[in-house]
């Protein structure tokens, strides 16, 4: 009998997807084995210098290198946080399509799997933010309120699509700081750990939406089309938060991490392969570009 995933994507994708999902059981991580035993000081780093909002500005510039290191013990909780925010929207996205499913549907383990990662990022992230002596970042109530309205009105294809977007912001920075030589240990392990699993849901991400997002309507079409750059914004302005530069005391701080030309042109170089992806889909005609460039996305 044809399951419901090859009716929603074609016999095709759906083999793809079932390969997808036969990798992702077999490889599972458990966040509880994560080493806290080096002392969350400000010995070490916390996040690839090269992503720290401020960097490269007159106020980043005037503070010597152990404020360095504090602003990224601080800027990697508030990341962490959004993080956390995130994760809850789409855990809520996620388990919605499970809703429609059947048991025996292989979509329906592999959207449970995503769940249950997700959970376990939102934990490990949660843990981070306890122990790392900054306050519970997190973003702030007007973005909290639109996280909201996307939960309301945000159609599937405008999910996975946002999900792909945000997971593209994220990865730069996480892959980067787990490489790096000078990151404090656990962090390291968790930002491993996070990237390896991202990059599973972000390949099922694409192949969901190559093989139903050309099968939308035109008004479908058109509601991403200009939805999805309003929400992967609302998530760029996430990833800035006040709140950090108030707790420590860098006047001017958030102002210039704002408008800080090398975080802009990051943030851009970040969202490139997911701008050609949803160019190669349908996702991103021409038409779109003045929004993209608005909104400083492409
Ligand atoms: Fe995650
Ligand atoms: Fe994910």
């Amino acid at each position: 009998m044809e399951s419901s995933l090859s009716r929603e994507v074609g016999p095709e994708a759906a083999a793809r997807i079932e390969s997808l999902i036969a990798a992702a059981e077999g490889k599972r991580f458990d966040p509880a084995s994560l080493d806290w035993s080096v002392p969350l000081d400000d010995a070490a780093w916390y996040m690839a210098e090269e992503w720290l909002p401020l960097v490269g500005t007159p106020e980043y510039q005037r503070l010597p290198p152990e404020e360095r290191r504090r602003l990224s013990r601080h800027e990697a909780a508030a990341m962490l946080g959004t993080g956390v925010w995130f994760e809850n929207l789409l855990i809520n996205a996620l388990a919605r399509h499970a809703y429609n499913l059947t048991v025996d549907d292989p979509l329906f383990r592999f959207l449970l799997l995503e769940v249950e990662e997700e959970c376990r990022h939102s934990n490990m992230f949660g843990e981070f933010i306890r122990r790392s002596g900054t306050p519970p970042y997190r973003p702030s109530w007007w973005l909290r309120l639109q996280g909201k309205g996307y939960w309301l009105i945000g159609s599937r294809c405008v999910f996975y699509l946002s999900i792909l977007g945000t997971e593209e912001i994220l990865h730069g920075m996480t892959d980067a700081t787990w490489k790096a030589e000078a990151t404090h240990p656990a962090l390291k392990a968790m930002m491993r750990l996070h990237t390896i699993e991202e990059q599973r849901h972000m390949a099922f991400a694409r192949e969901y939406l190559r093989a139903v997002f050309p099968r939308l309507g035109l008004l479908g079409r058109w509601y991403a089309r200009l939805f999805v750059p309003i929400v992967v914004y609302t998530v760029v302005q996430a990833c800035v938060d006040p709140e950090v530069y108030r707790t420590l005391g860098i006047p001017g701080g958030f102002r210039a991490a704002w408008q800080n030309p090398r975080r802009r042109a990051r943030v851009k170089k970040d969202l490139a392969r997911f701008h050609a992806f949803c160019a190669s889909i349908g996702m991103a005609p021409p038409a779109t570009a003045p929004l993209w460039r608005i909104l400083g996305l492409a």
